[in-house]
């Protein structure tokens, strides 16, 4: 049976950070849905465009959009064995149709990942993140700098500053989370799949408590 995770926590919590190493630690096709509006975007596609419009404002992408746009990308090959959601669902009606989506894959939401990180941390964290033009390695100027300033580690590309990350565009996004994703929080915890761990600790640490956690329902 795939196995699916949602990782869920406010903008800046690490969410991407840790969703690249988990995601190839357990074998799982990393989904992020930030980088396919971004991904839309550079390719200048009538969905990164449309998409652009609602992130530069801080605000989401209407639900039917995203969800037709996750549900296309479970559906292929690298899904078999599940996939690691990283910024999905962020509403009522996203997580709503997940649950559809996955029933008709044949499993379920395993477990809910949150990463807990109080919002004067948040802002700092934005404010000094930088972010690799290719692929979208995630650096941080102070937490966790590039080898050579500018340049990403990995894959020699140019690293730049994502245009939501300006301190007004960061507020609002803070602020929707609160008022339109922060409630799955409840609805997972009901569901008894919540796990809540503390992203104010050291990266590596965080990635520590989060990979104890997923090892523990691997195969259940
Ligand atoms: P998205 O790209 O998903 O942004 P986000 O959720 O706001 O999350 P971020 O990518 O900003 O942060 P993160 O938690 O991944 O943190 P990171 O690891 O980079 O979405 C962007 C936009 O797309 C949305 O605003 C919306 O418009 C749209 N969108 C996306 N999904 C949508 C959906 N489902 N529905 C509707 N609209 C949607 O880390 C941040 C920084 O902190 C980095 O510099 C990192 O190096 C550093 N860091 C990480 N961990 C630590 C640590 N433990 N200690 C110190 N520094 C750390």
């Amino acid at each position: 049976m795939p196995t699916y995770i949602v990782l869920l926590g406010p903008p800046g919590a690490g969410k991407g950070t840790q969703a690249a190493v988990i995601s190839e630690e357990m074998g799982l096709a990393h989904i992020s849905s930030g980088d396919i509006f971004r991904e839309n975007l550079k390719a200048q596609t009538e969905l990164g465009k449309m998409a652009q419009e609602y992130m530069n404002r801080g605000e989401l992408v209407p639900d039917d959009v995203t969800i037709a746009m996750i549900r296309e990308r479970l559906s292929r090959p690298d899904c078999v064995a599940g996939a690691l959601l990283d910024g999905f669902p962020r509403t009522p009606a996203q997580a709503k149709a997940l649950d559809e989506m996955l029933a008709t894959l044949g499993g379920k939401v395993n477990l809910v990942p949150l990463i807990s990180v109080p919002a004067e941390v948040l802002v700092e964290r934005l404010g000094g993140r930088w972010t690799c033009r290719a692929q979208g390695h995630v650096y941080h100027a102070k937490y966790n700098p590039p080898k050579q300033a500018g340049v990403c580690d990995i894959d020699g590309s140019e690293l730049y500053q994502r245009e939501d990350d300006q301190p007004a565009t960061v507020e609002r996004r803070i602020r929707v989370y609160s008022e339109q994703t922060a409630p799955l929080i409840e609805y997972y915890r009901d569901l008894d799949l919540l796990c809540e761990v503390d992203g104010t600790q050291p990266i590596e640490k965080v990635t520590e408590a989060l990979l104890q956690a997923v090892r523990s329902i691997a195969g259940k």
